[in-house]
């Protein structure tokens, strides 16, 4: 059996590269592959359907090689997170750029795919934008208008930028203060390390078993 396992962000060891592969490796696969986007070029799709013929895209990048990595495999997992509340850049680009597996064959149907989705912004917090599960929702219709079985996602507490810049809640638009209210500080919000969030790193674990029982028919 064999994963693919990605990261959208471009954060060095992040809270999403960290949770990416925690399913990943309780998936107990003989082959592993973890990519973090960022280390590669990958451009958005040019809609030139110049890959329906040969399920293979035109464009000169690492684009292919991943598609190709994702065709291969025989488990999908997806992490990104969500500047401006909505799925980042990098990730969005990787998904697009698995259209060439899409045509005539549906070369993607069937398979275990899951999403990990890193926000700073509570789920379901009233009055906010709803960053996770436009996050989610973006791998989970990928997933879906290509057949696969979408067998999950888990968010993961991410941290507010403003936490690390010098200006922190005297900002006018200080992410702190939209999301934790006015009297927010850098100390009372803190960082968010996902490995002090236990019940979140078992549902990452049970995420891969489950993509592991969900590929055996399970
Ligand atoms: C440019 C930028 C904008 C962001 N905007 C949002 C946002 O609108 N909503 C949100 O939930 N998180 C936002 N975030 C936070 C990220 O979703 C995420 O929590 C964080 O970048 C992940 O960092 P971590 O892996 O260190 O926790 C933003 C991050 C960046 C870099």
């Amino acid at each position: 059996m064999k994963v693919l396992a990605v990261s959208g962000s471009p954060i060095e060891n992040s809270n999403t590269d960290r949770a990416v592969k925690i399913a990943m490796e309780a998936t107990g696969a003989k082959k592993q592959e973890f990519f973090k986007l960022s280390d590669y070029t990958i451009s958005p799709c040019n809609a030139c359907l110049g890959c329906v013929e040969t399920n293979r895209c035109i464009i000169k990048d690492d684009g292919v090689m991943l598609a190709e990595k994702a065709y291969k495999a025989d488990i999908i997992i997806i992490g990104g997170y969500t500047p401006y509340s909505t799925i980042d850049s990098r990730t969005k680009a990787f998904i697009e750029r698995l259209y060439p597996l899409h045509h005539r064959h549906g070369l993607m149907a069937g398979k275990p795919g899951a999403a990990i989705i890193t926000c700073a912004i509570p789920p379901g917090k009233e009055g906010m934008p709803p960053a996770c599960e436009s996050g989610l929702s973006a791998v989970q219709y990928y997933m879906m208008e290509e057949g696969m079985k979408f067998v999950g996602g888990v968010t993961i507490s991410g941290n507010v930028p403003c936490v690390k810049c010098s200006s922190g809640i005297q900002c006018q638009v200080s992410g702190l203060k939209m999301i934790y209210g006015p009297d927010a500080t850098v100390e009372s919000v803190g960082i968010n390390t996902l490995e002090d969030d236990t019940d979140t790193v078992s549902a990452l674990k049970k995420l891969g078993e489950d993509l592991v029982k969900t590929y055996y028919g399970g």
